[in-house]
């Protein structure tokens, strides 16, 4: 059995005999928001399943590959498509490709999403910079026996969502007029959609937003010492708020409607980030 850092290793390795040059940072396109890759120039693309110990993506609206090139400037390795924990991942799985990003060199992860509305002043379409996370999948990246060549026992959390990428994102919105909410995320397991009783549970607990990504990445992220930014595009109001049933549909045709605003927005982001 490979330990996590031999495996973390060889992917890297082998996405390393791929790309043409050095990663500066990487970027996880969420939900209905992978177009962003199609605008990186001179693109390598690599499926996931080329790469070892990689599992297959299967959610719906994500392509399962990496897209490497340039963009705004910058070396970024996009994930065109996530592992998400509902699609039966386990933790560990979804913590590779983090572990990986770094191993390559990459200086910093930007997490993408859609995420439902918790905080009542939130409106779809609106975009919100992760402040913070609550992790309510019930699992944990890191558990199970730490390998220390990748990250400490118990990791730090204070500052998961770099607080001068933060300002770089806020930066960016306000040169260019965009509107940027600012909350925590609450990580939810899914696949199902949360009861209302439940996001009222989660506005108590501070979540802003909810969805079923990202905290996941973030935490793997952390461990390794990668900083991230993260960002949500609120595609719905969460369950009981807006008098209407949810669908995954209405999701991605919210995240395909305000994705070329959305992706204007990071591709600004990624130039701006210091690095
Ligand atoms: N809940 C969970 N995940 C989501 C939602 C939601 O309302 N919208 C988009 N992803």
């Amino acid at each position: 059995m490979s330990t996590p850092s031999q495996m973390v290793r060889e992917s890297a390795d082998f996405l390393r005999s791929r790309l043409n040059a050095q990663p500066d940072l990487a970027l996880v396109l969420g939900s209905g928001l992978g177009d962003l890759a199609n605008e990186i120039e001179n693109p390598v693309y690599i499926p996931y399943q080329e790469v070892p110990h990689f599992p297959v993506s299967t959610a719906p609206g994500h392509a399962g590959r990496f897209v490497f090139g340039r963009l705004s400037g910058r070396m970024v390795l996009c994930m065109q498509g996530r592992f998400h924990y509902y699609e039966g991942h386990d933790m560990a799985a979804i913590a590779l490709p983090v572990r990986v990003i770094k191993a390559l060199g990459c200086r910093a992860l930007v997490l993408t999403n859609a995420a439902g509305g918790v905080n009542w002043d939130f409106s779809v379409g609106d975009f919100m910079l992760i402040t913070d996370h609550i992790n309510f999948m019930g699992a944990n990246p890191l558990r199970g026996e730490n390998d220390e060549a990748i990250g400490p026992r118990f990791c730090d959390m204070t500052h998961v969502y770099a607080p001068e990428f933060q300002q770089a994102a806020r930066q960016v919105a306000a040169e260019q007029g965009i509107p940027l909410r600012e909350g925590v995320y609450l990580g939810y397991m899914g696949p199902s959609f949360e009861t209302p009783a439940e996001i009222r549970a989660f506005r108590t607990l501070g979540a802003d937003a909810v969805g079923m990504s990202t905290v996941p990445e973030a935490i793997a992220a952390s461990h390794c010492g990668l900083p991230v930014l993260g960002v949500s595009l609120i595609t719905n109001m969460a369950a009981g708020m807006a008098g209407k049933r949810l669908s995954g549909e209405e999701v991605i045709e919210i995240a395909n409607r305000r994705g070329p605003v959305f992706q204007a927005f990071i591709r600004q982001v990624v130039g701006a980030l210091p690095l």
